[in-house]
């Protein structure tokens, strides 16, 4: 089979932190470094900054995206945003099934699996985020949850649409708790959400799709993940909010010598 090209992908999550002021602040002192990033940077950014900073983010190459957004077209939805309104702010990206969704908004895979649908069809990018609780893993049931969360998330996503599609796992207990997942498990999980994809979709699909790894990601162990071959790069929450960690991060990613390397950067 030909060779498929393989983005990287370091995509920081402010969650609800950042002003505006403060967000133009981070990308004035990120952009020298990441000027000539080899990798894809994105930034999951408050829906409040989204114009101002994919303005600005534009020149540098810089990705900005939405944290989530509804389901429907548009409507009687009191506090929603949707697909359209991201789009239309300068999103060229949303985070979606995010464990902080799941958990305190109790957003389920059904309705995850429609947002994801609505993204595509918006042409916004989705990075659909899976994980297993504590528990979940305790119990050894890791690899059913998400290949369950997989399989309801994408259910009907149509095969062409899919190629757009960026997978995150996020183990519950590592996200915020200072306790990342060892590398070979991060690798181990995602050698076998590819395998799940190729399963729902086929092997081209899930050659393709860059597989990111989040949760208690530092610009310590960002190396480790970013050297294992099914780790196409990371979803990072409170080092992303300092210029200074991001950039390491971005900077390791370059310099990452991981056996994917030479799909690195394709569009
Ligand atoms: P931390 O990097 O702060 O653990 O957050 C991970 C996360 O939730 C990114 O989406």
């Amino acid at each position: 089979m030909e060779q498929v090209t393989r983005r990287r992908v370091i995509c920081g999550n402010w969650k609800m932190y950042k002003t505006i002021d403060q967000a133009l602040h981070f990308i004035d002192e990120l952009s020298p470094i990441v000027a000539n990033a080899n990798c894809n940077v994105y930034l999951a950014v408050p829906f409040t900054a989204i114009k101002l900073m994919a303005d600005k983010a534009k020149e540098l190459h810089i990705s900005i995206g939405a944290q989530n957004m509804n389901d429907a077209t548009e409507g009687a939805f009191t506090g929603e945003v949707a697909a359209l309104m991201v789009k239309d702010a300068g999103a060229s990206f949303v985070l979606l099934g995010h464990s902080e969704r799941r958990r305190v908004f109790k957003e389920d895979n059904a309705f995850i699996n429609r947002k994801v649908k609505r993204a595509l069809q918006s042409d916004l990018e989705p990075i659909l985020c899976i994980g297993e609780t504590f528990e979940e893993r305790e119990e050894g049931r890791t690899q059913e949850v998400l290949k369950e969360q997989l399989t309801a998330c994408l259910n009907g996503v149509d095969r062409e649409l899919a190629k757009k599609l960026i997978v995150a796992y996020e183990p519950v207990w590592a996200i915020g708790s200072g306790k990342a997942a060892t590398s070979e498990i991060a690798e181990e999980i995602q050698s076998f959400c590819r395998e799940t994809l190729a399963s729902l979709f086929d092997a081209e699909v899930a050659d393709r799709t860059p597989l990111l790894y989040g949760g208690s990601v530092t610009s310590e162990n960002s190396k480790d993940f970013l050297n294992q071959p099914n780790i196409d790069g990371l979803l990072i929450g409170s080092a992303s909010l300092h210029p200074e960690s991001f950039a390491k991060i971005i900077q390791l990613c370059q310099n990452s010598a991981s056996s994917n390397d030479s799909l690195a950067k394709g569009e």
